[in-house]
């Protein structure tokens, strides 16, 4: 069984507030989303900005609540059958938190400057901690903090003395504390220099290589997520519209959008969709790519293209097949 089952996910906002809130124009953030992540494997969600991969990461930590969908988790160790997620409360949903950890797409901003590292790396844990565990706090701060390329001695300095590199180190080592069966990352390699993505990226390599843990790597750059992740799904819009292997994606990307990600510099310095584009109709007016298509024709401006299977373990949200 998968560690997580995200099942039909979806979140929109309301792009009014106040009074014109009744106007109804909504972005429909996360629309039908639906993937698994196994065990020990790393799962890409690549897309341009302004798609849904933080509003996805969101829901999975239950920082923002879904409006429909289904996340099922299953903790390798444990005999119990799976939580569902969008029905945890309480204590139960701090569990599950020490479990599916977050790093934040901004470390500059999700760091505060005021505290010290070991402050930082600790706040969250420690009231959920009961004083036997906490003795071992410091160590353990320490120990992570090593193992993510810092030295003990920076648990007493503060963010501003970090270079935004190290910073993102410390935001890895926040995450792994509780020892996650899951690590979200979120754009964590994105705003940074060419060679310290690099650094970033053997990072991640070696918590993977030496302990037992799940990764959701987010990233704009889809060549980047082809070479750090296991499987891969593209999002366009809200919605899945391809899912593969990362190996195979590279070979055969079936998708015009997959193939546009691979082909041009999208991403961070595209332009964000205009407002009107944004009110993303709910499914079931046409190909949501359409518009920017170089293969669109009738049937994709009137029917909406399900995800179907193209080759095994490969899905793809396209009429057209290779
Ligand atoms: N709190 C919010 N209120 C209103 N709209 C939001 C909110 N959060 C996200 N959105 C909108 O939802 C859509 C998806 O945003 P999201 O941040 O999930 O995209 P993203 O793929 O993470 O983009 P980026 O690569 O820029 O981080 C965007 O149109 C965004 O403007
Ligand atoms: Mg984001």
């Amino acid at each position: 069984m998968p560690l997580l089952t995200v099942s039909n996910l979806q979140k929109r906002f309301n792009l009014e507030a106040g009074f014109f809130a009744s106007l109804g124009r909504f972005v429909y953030a996360v629309n039908g989303v639906s993937f698994s992540i196994g065990k020990n494997e790393t799962y890409g969600l690549v897309g341009e900005s302004g798609c849904g991969k933080t509003t996805t990461a969101r829901l999975l930590v239950r920082m923002y609540e879904a409006d429909e969908g289904q996340i099922l988790f299953c903790a390798p160790s444990a005999e119990s059958a799976e939580i569902d997620v969008l029905r945890l409360k309480g204590k139960a949903l701090r569990q599950y938190r020490k479990k599916v950890k977050y790093v934040f797409q901004d470390p500059a901003r999700s760091l505060n400057p005021r505290m010290k590292v070991y402050d930082i790396l600790t706040s969250g844990a420690r009231w959920s901690l009961d004083k036997g565990e906490r003795k071992y706090l410091k160590e353990e701060a320490a120990s992570i903090l090593e193992e993510t390329g810092l030295q003990k001695a920076d648990l007493e300095r503060r963010p501003v003395e970090f270079s935004g590199g190290q910073r993102q180190r410390i935001s890895i080592a926040r995450g792994l504390l509780m020892k996650p069966d899951l690590l979200i990352c979120d754009e964590v390699v994105s705003a940074l220099d060419v060679s310290i993505q690099g650094q970033i990226l053997n990072l991640l390599q070696d918590i993977r290589s030496k302990r037992e843990i799940a990764f959701l790597f987010i990233a704009h750059d889809l060549r980047v997520a082809c070479y750090f992740c296991d499987r891969i799904g593209v999002m366009y819009r809200g919605e899945l519209m391809e899912e593969a292997p990362a190996a195979e994606l590279y070979k055969t990307g079936y998708h015009p959008y997959t193939e546009l990600l691979f082909s041009s510099v999208v991403g961070r310095g595209a332009p964000r969709p205009g407002e009107e584009e944004r009110v993303n109709p709910k499914s079931g007016a046409g190909c949501t790519f359409y518009t920017r298509c170089p293969y669109g024709e009738k049937r994709c401006r009137e029917t909406h293209p399900p995800l179907i299977e193209a080759a095994p373990n490969h899905l793809v949200r396209c009429f057209r097949q290779k």
